[in-house]
């Protein structure tokens, strides 16, 4: 049972694609004012459970933090940190009575979950507009398959995109994409994608190419004949130049989000100075969505769309400010360096911090406005649904570009809705064997939220990975939809022919590909049944203590548990398990051991070159044979591994069209 309640005038977001009506009266759980904005506050009960909360830090239970939805473009994901690139709005409390909240409001909300006192929640927001959702049932996982019916199917990508991709930021050149190619092939690691980053354009122009790339429709087919599918990047800024179409076209057509005064709101990213695409009006949205074309007509079939938070590193304002500043302080006698005599004078860290504060400022998100239907709505009012939109965008023009394929799309920034569009990454990571543990963490609350095909930067992207973190890393992505590799210009290299003993890595990868089948067949069940490809164990094991606190093992489909290592080196973990498992390990001369483990907790062996799972007793999973790009993958001659007897009904179809209804794409597979 799903109640909405309406508070003031809240802005039409689009997250939730069901009609409610409005309730009377308030909601029965909790207490809402709205003398200051917003209020809800809820008494927790000592072991209540908190879930949701999407892209967020911190634990599978978010119980005893704040977190700020703030769309934010911050790549220090220290565990300090309340806000991240995403705003999920959706907490479910489980315990002694379970109810699910969804909280549809577009601008910075706050969640306080037992932070400020260890038993009560409240989430705030300025402004007392916005609509709350209450979904009543007996238990969590319940309360998310209720929420992700009214939320709109998530996004399906290809197949291929559940192949592995190499990424970083500093390829120029063909020769450079070559390079990344050659070293995959000579070294036998599977390889489906090579994304680029900011580089390929020229001059960081969305939807140009740099001349270095003459003939780019030509390489894009050199490269897909070698299976490999180029992705390239798409950033929110429209560089301000003239000559150059899209700045053109944006600025004669008011396609850009504008200041009070009705002039073009300019910002500073990579290109330097551009302009937002207004993509919150739908003009605007399918203008900038058209774009997209420019490269589809060349061949290429998937993009990430970047710095859509959107993220500033400067405003014209804010830098005329800091300018201002940076004069009074150089004019400020040496005596007062802190600049606390007062006066005119600027002290050393006032001007550190009015220069830090450039980037991203709250300031510069109340200077620009979007035309919604005519009316200028401030963008501070609507900040977390740029990411969403700008996602949108591209969405939207697929289905024009062509209904009946599928394109790979996964964004930075979102909110609740853009799930139906894309996928998403989970930002600038670091070489942290804590950030192994956050991205496990985070995937089971964005599986609730919609986000299905998620997968953070393996091997980690600020920072020097090594070769054990990476490995470890790469471990957790064989099970992540989205498995890619990248990394930040300027940090060691990470491609996985860098290092010694690339055979390591041939293996760990190999596994990826010899779960295809059944990681594609439980991705596409989740997706067509609103159900979750990662669950929390409690999720499966309600009644099991135990279970219910495990922060660093995950349940897969029906079948699978996972329990990767995080820390540097180990040679082993220990794992609990809820029920008798089959303790599965891919070894690296290709062989599996298998071994049937009772209930409990155990100490299991996992040298750096295995993968390990659990399959759930009475359960079975099919396995392809090895193989280099997932157009090879022979899906008629599968074996199965688990327990003797058991069935699976694996879905599959061509991962291109979208016959998603087909019975014909349901075979039941049975363990001998
Ligand atoms: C942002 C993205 C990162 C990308 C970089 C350069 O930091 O999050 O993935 O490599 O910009 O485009």
């Amino acid at each position: 049972m799903i109640r909405k309640y309406i508070y003031g005038n809240p802005f039409p977001t689009d997250a939730i694609i069901r009609t409610f009506p409005a309730e009377e009266g308030t909601p029965t759980y909790g207490n809402i004012s709205t003398d200051e904005g917003f209020t809800f506050t809820y008494t927790m009960d000592e072991d209540d459970i908190v879930y949701g909360l999407g892209e967020a830090n911190r634990g599978i239970n978010k119980r005893g933090y704040c977190y700020i939805s703030d769309c934010s473009d911050d790549p220090e994901h220290t565990e300090d940190k309340r806000s991240l690139y995403a705003a999920h709005n959706l907490v479910i409390i489980a315990g002694v009575k379970t109810v699910g909240l969804f909280f549809d409001y577009p601008a910075k909300l706050t969640f306080d979950i037992g932070y400020t006192t260890s038993d009560t929640l409240t989430v705030s927001c300025e402004q007392a507009d916005l609509a709350l959702y209450v979904i009543d049932r007996d238990c969590p996982y319940d309360i998310v398959k209720e929420f992700r019916k009214v939320i709109g199917r998530s996004y399906i990508p290809p197949k291929f995109a559940f192949g592995y991709g190499q990424s970083r930021w500093g390829y120029k050149t063909k020769e450079d994409f070559r390079k990344v190619a050659e070293g995959y092939r000579k070294s036998n690691i599977p390889l489906d994608m090579i994304y680029m980053d900011i580089d390929y354009m020229d001059s960081y122009k969305d939807f140009t190419v740099g001349s270095q790339f003459d003939d780019f429709a030509g390489f894009v087919q050199e490269m897909k004949d070698d299976h490999i599918r180029l992705i390239p990047i798409i950033d929110a800024g429209v560089k301000i130049e003239d000559g150059y179409d899209v700045y053109e076209e944006g600025v004669e057509n008011n396609y850009f989000c504008k200041r009070a005064d009705g002039s073009d709101f300019v910002a500073a990213v990579w290109p330097g100075d551009t302009h937002f695409p207004d993509v919150l009006n739908p003009e605007a949205r399918r203008w900038f969505g058209d774009k997209y074309r420019f490269l589809t007509d060349q061949g290429i079939e998937g993009f990430w769309n970047d710095m859509n938070e959107p993220s500033i590193f400067y405003s014209k304002e804010g830098l005329e400010e800091a300018k201002e500043m940076a004069r009074r302080f150089a004019n400020t006698d040496p005596s007062n360096w802190d600049g606390s005599s007062g006066g005119e004078g600027v002290g050393v860290w006032q001007l550190g911090d009015k220069l830090r504060s450039l980037a991203n400022s709250h300031e510069d998100y109340q200077r620009f406005y979007h035309n919604v239907n005519g009316e200028m709505i401030r963008h501070d009012k609507v900040h977390n649904l740029f990411g969403f939109n700008m996602t949108r965008a591209a969405g939207e023009a697929f289905e024009r570009i062509d209904p009946d394929r599928r394109f790979l799309m996964f964004s930075r920034s979102s909110y609740v809705g853009m799930h139906r569009y894309g996928g998403i990454w989970t930002g600038d990571n670091k070489s942290w064997w804590s950030h192994i543990l956050l991205n496990l963490k985070m995937m089971p609350s964005l599986n609730m939220c919609g986000f299905l095909y998620t997968g953070a930067d393996l091997g980690g992207f600020g920072a020097d990975t090594t070769r054990e973190l990476l490995l470890r890393f790469l471990a957790l992505g064989v099970f992540t939809p989205l498995m890619r590799n990248h990394s930040a210009l300027g940090t060691r290299e990470q491609e996985c022919y860098q290092f010694e003993n690339t055979e390591d890595f041939r293996h760990v990868i190999g596994v990826r590909y010899r779960l295809i089948p059944y990681i594609y067949s439980e991705y596409m069940k989740a997706a067509l049944s609103d159900d979750l490809y990662f669950k929390p164990l409690a999720f499966v094991y309600p009644d099991d203590k135990m279970a219910c606190r495990i922060e660093d093992q995950l349940m897969i489909g029906n079948e699978v548990m996972i329990a990767p290592v995080y820390e540097q080196n180990a040679r082993g973990r220990y794992v609990y398990l809820p029920e008798e498992m089959k303790f599965v390990k891919f070894l690296p001369d290709g062989s599996i051991s298998e071994e049937i483990l009772p209930q409990g907790v155990h100490y299991v062996d996992i040298a750096l070159n295995e993968v390990p799972l659990f399959i759930r007793k009475g359960h079975c999973i099919p396995l392809a044979e090895p193989a280099e790009c997932v157009d090879v993958i022979d899906t008629q001659s599968l074996t199965m591994v688990g327990y003797q007897g058991a069935e699976y009904v694996l879905y599959d179809d061509d991962g291109i069209h979208k016959d998603y209804e087909n019975e014909e794409n349901y075979k039941t597979l049975n363990m001998k």
